[in-house]
């Protein structure tokens, strides 16, 4: 017996060591931690089960029937974080660069097959050079296996993406169709073609990190949802996002004791929204005076910064949260906000959280470049997304809400259940001045004084239309309240809305305008 369980310890040594201590060594002084390491902060102690420890490749092509490494680059397996069960995935950069074979991939569908079927959240952790080469087609198809499972996992349990280090070529297709992707600043790259690539065809000379570095891709392409500093932080931005959501679709997100008054005023309101509609502020203070303990954790910070979104808590159950913020454009909805926003709003559809929106909207972006690139269809997203969600919905209208965006973000048209309105709120067709500019142009052109006859007009139409009771009139609004009650009354229409049953037609899938 003895000596088979001498065997067995020597295996597990083996596995243990991945591509070998030089390959380790290397990693290290890139500034990087082992597979290993990583999955040893994420999950809670002596709770990690490993699966297909000593899987290995079968390729005979290139001499790699010589090169075998126990595990084939790739460490699976499932565990709590948090006391939560999720799966887990982390590949090996030590072996073969964390290449991608048959083997590899069949390691990884294994694990979302069993996490589907369970209902819990599937993390990776993604560090790897992309399709084996040696493996040739087979490392194709072995992605194809993962995508499908992506997509068909969509919606049914968490997928987060963590981007430790290489994400290239067709492989980025993985962590781009799940739902948070979160990458390491100055180790990781994400990009369809390289640099060498980009100069032979096009002739731009780019590096990795100014082509695809985790700035680049949580600024200017949206790509990535978080930028953290190393791997240490990527494993606790990891577990805070889980704090916030569910195991899967048939579960609400997990709610913790809270210690903030549900009836705290917060005189500080009034004074945060500023008088002046032309005044910017931040969006921020406002969600921050309203939510538990004045936390709130911020998704896709650095990206489309016109909107904001992130998660909460409220009398300590998870909310989410979408803002316009007027310090940016003016909040104005433009392309990225939308499509942006409308990823949110799917998201915490998909998962049972319930949706906050703070309005405060001029309208959309003018400009042919809006207009060229299409933010008809892409405004479309953000309607579409909140029209079809069908979680609790409150939305407070601080400022301004004008035109389509009005509609657009959450109004009761589009099945808001408590729409709430600041005395402040300006909830009209258009802007004061553009609308007189438009319906009293004849009368402006035949004053004796035009401009002042422009600012009376103005002035006149602001008092009639540039506050929140044309709408509360019309039940638009369901009452206009003191900006320090948010907190009560946003936890308390949540509280009312916790038995909300509400379902859309059935149907194979709608067509969101993509
Ligand atoms: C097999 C690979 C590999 C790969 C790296 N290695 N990438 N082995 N297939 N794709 C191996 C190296 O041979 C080396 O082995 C070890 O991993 C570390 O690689 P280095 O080059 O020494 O490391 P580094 O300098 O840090 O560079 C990392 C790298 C580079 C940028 C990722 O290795 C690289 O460019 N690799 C090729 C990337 C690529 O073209 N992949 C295919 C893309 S096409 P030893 O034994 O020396 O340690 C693709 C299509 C997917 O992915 C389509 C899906 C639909």
């Amino acid at each position: 017996m003895q000596d088979k369980i001498d065997l067995l310890e020597s295996k597990n040594k083996e596995a243990e060591l991945g591509g070998g201590e030089k390959r380790i060594e290397k990693l290290h002084e890139s500034g990087k931690l082992t597979a290993r390491e990583r999955i040893g902060l994420l999950i809670d102690k002596n709770t990690f089960i490993e699966l297909d420890k000593f899987a290995v490749h079968k390729c005979t092509d290139f001499g790699m029937e010589k090169k075998k490494f126990l595990g084939d680059g790739v460490i699976t397996g499932h565990g709590k974080i948090d006391g939560r069960q999720v799966f887990v995935f982390a590949q090996d950069f030590t072996v073969f660069g964390g290449s991608l074979g048959l083997v590899h991939a069949k390691k990884i569908t294994k694990l979302m097959d069993m996490a589907l079927q369970v209902g819990a959240p599937v993390v990776g952790l993604n560090d790897s050079g992309g399709a084996r080469i040696q493996e040739g087609v087979e490392s194709l198809g072995g992605y194809a296996d993962i995508f499908l499972r992506n997509v068909l996992s969509s919606g049914v349990i968490p997928q987060i993406s963590a981007v430790m280090g290489p994400c290239a070529g067709g492989a980025v297709y993985s962590p781009a169709i799940t739902d948070f992707i979160i990458m390491v600043k100055n180790t990781s790259y994400m990009f369809i073609t390289g640099p060498e690539v980009i100069k032979t065809v096009t002739h731009e000379e780019v590096d990795r990190e100014e082509l695809g570095g985790a700035d680049v891709h949580n600024s200017k392409s949206g790509v990535a949802h978080f930028s953290v500093e190393d791997d240490k932080d990527c494993i606790l931005y990891i577990k805070e996002l889980l704090s916030f959501l569910p195991s899967n679709n048939m579960e609400d997100p997990p709610s913790i004791p809270c210690d903030d008054p549900v009836d705290r005023k917060e005189l500080s309101l009034r004074d945060i929204v500023p008088d002046n509609a032309n005044k910017p502020y931040d969006i921020k203070d406002v969600i921050t005076k309203v939510v538990d303990n004045e936390y709130f954790f911020e998704v896709h910070e650095h990206y489309a910064q016109n909107i904001v979104v992130g998660f909460a808590r409220m009398n300590g159950k998870v909310v989410g949260i979408v803002g316009n913020q007027p310090n940016v454009l003016a909040g104005c909805l433009d392309i990225d906000a939308s499509i942006k926003g409308a990823r949110f709003v799917r998201f915490c559809d998909c998962f049972n959280i319930p949706l906050l929106t703070f309005v405060d909207v001029p309208g959309f972006l003018p400009g042919t470049f809006q207009e060229w690139n299409g933010i008809i269809k892409h405004g479309a997203k953000l309607l579409y997304a909140y029209c079809e969600a069908t979680v609790p919905r409150i939305t407070v209208i601080t400022r301004k809400a004008y035109g389509g965006a009005y509609d657009v973000m959450s109004s009761k048209h589009i099945r808001g259940d408590f729409n709430f309105a600041y005395p402040t709120a300006e909830i009209a067709v258009m802007g004061s001045e553009g609308a007189v500019n438009i319906i009293l142009r004849a009368e402006i052109a035949g004053a004796d004084d035009p401009d002042a006859e422009r600012l009376r007009l103005t002035n006149e139409y602001k008092d009639n239309f540039a506050n929140p009771y044309k709408a509360a009139e019309l039940g638009y609004i369901d009452e206009v309240i003191l900006p320090e009650d948010t907190r009560s009354r946003v936890i308390g229409a949540f509280e009312l809305l916790e038995g909300k049953r509400q379902t859309n037609p059935p149907k194979k899938h709608g067509n969101i305008p993509l």
